[in-house]
């Protein structure tokens, strides 16, 4: 038996650093286990990745941002998450395909229908088996990406003070991008869409609070995947 797990909420919610310490418990429980990230996760998809999240793209297509996803998540599925599910193996993603239904769906409005069917024609219907919600209000999870983009802007000012280089854009920050400059009442349509799927499939989601402390939040999504564990053989 394999694994699929993802992580999903609201932006600065906390999912790469819960994504991340996962995969490090994981492994050192001596379990065969990877972290990979959407949209990203193989050299093709990191290049989708920088083209959809690029911040000088102020006038792309609602269809062609859907597309761009689908298309980067089809490769990590082909080269990453499946081989390793075939090998037995537990995958862990930070974001997966109900990004897509949250952002592009509820945020956006685009039809959750066609989505789910580009989704499948992208997936070949490859589901998480277990899905972390980590909810956070909007503005909370906001204001702690855009301390975390200063403060990664102060440490890249620290070191490079080339003169000749100009400083790093907002629209290239790694923990500031083109979807996270949209508005508030959009982010707040993502986080409504999440709680609804979430209602209507409460088995495959582990809703908690990320308000707390890290290391509080870590010790619950650890219990909250002890009893999918137990069809893993560790290696
Ligand atoms: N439990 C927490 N409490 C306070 N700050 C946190 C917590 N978890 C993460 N952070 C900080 O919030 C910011 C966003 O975290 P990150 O894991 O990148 O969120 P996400 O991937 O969901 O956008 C980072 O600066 C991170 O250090
Ligand atoms: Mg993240």
């Amino acid at each position: 038996m394999s694994l699929f797990v993802t992580f999903e909420g609201p932006e600065g919610s906390g999912k790469s650093t819960q994504a991340r310490y996962l995969k490090e418990y994981l492994q050192n429980a001596g379990y065969p286990a990877i972290l990979t990230r959407e949209p990203g996760g193989t050299p093709i998809s990191d290049a989708v990745r920088r083209l959809v999240l690029d911040g000088q793209w102020t006038s792309m297509e609602p269809t062609t941002e859907t597309l761009l996803f689908a298309a980067a998540r089809a490769q990590l599925v082909g080269e990453v998450i499946m081989p390793y599910l075939n090998l037995g193996g537990i995958v862990v993603c930070d974001r997966y395909a109900d990004s897509t239904y949250a952002y592009q769906g509820y945020g956006l409005g685009r039809n959750l229908t066609e989505l789910r069917e580009i989704t499948r024609f992208a997936t070949g219907g490859l589901q998480p088996d277990l899905t972390i919600y980590l909810d956070l209000p909007v503005d909370e999870g906001l204001s702690r990406k855009q301390r975390q983009r200063d403060e990664t802007r102060e440490l890249n000012q620290l070191a490079l003070p080339l003169p000749h280089l100009p400083p790093p854009q907002p629209s290239q920050s790694e923990h500031w991008n083109r979807l996270d400059a949209r508005e508030v009442a959009y982010h707040e349509r993502v986080r409504n869409g999440y709680l609804e799927m979430i209602a209507a499939d409460p088995d495959r989601w582990q809703v908690l609070d990320a308000r707390v402390d890290r290391e509080v939040l870590t010790t619950q999504i650890i219990a909250a995947i002890q009893p999918a564990l137990a069809t893993i053989k560790p290696l």
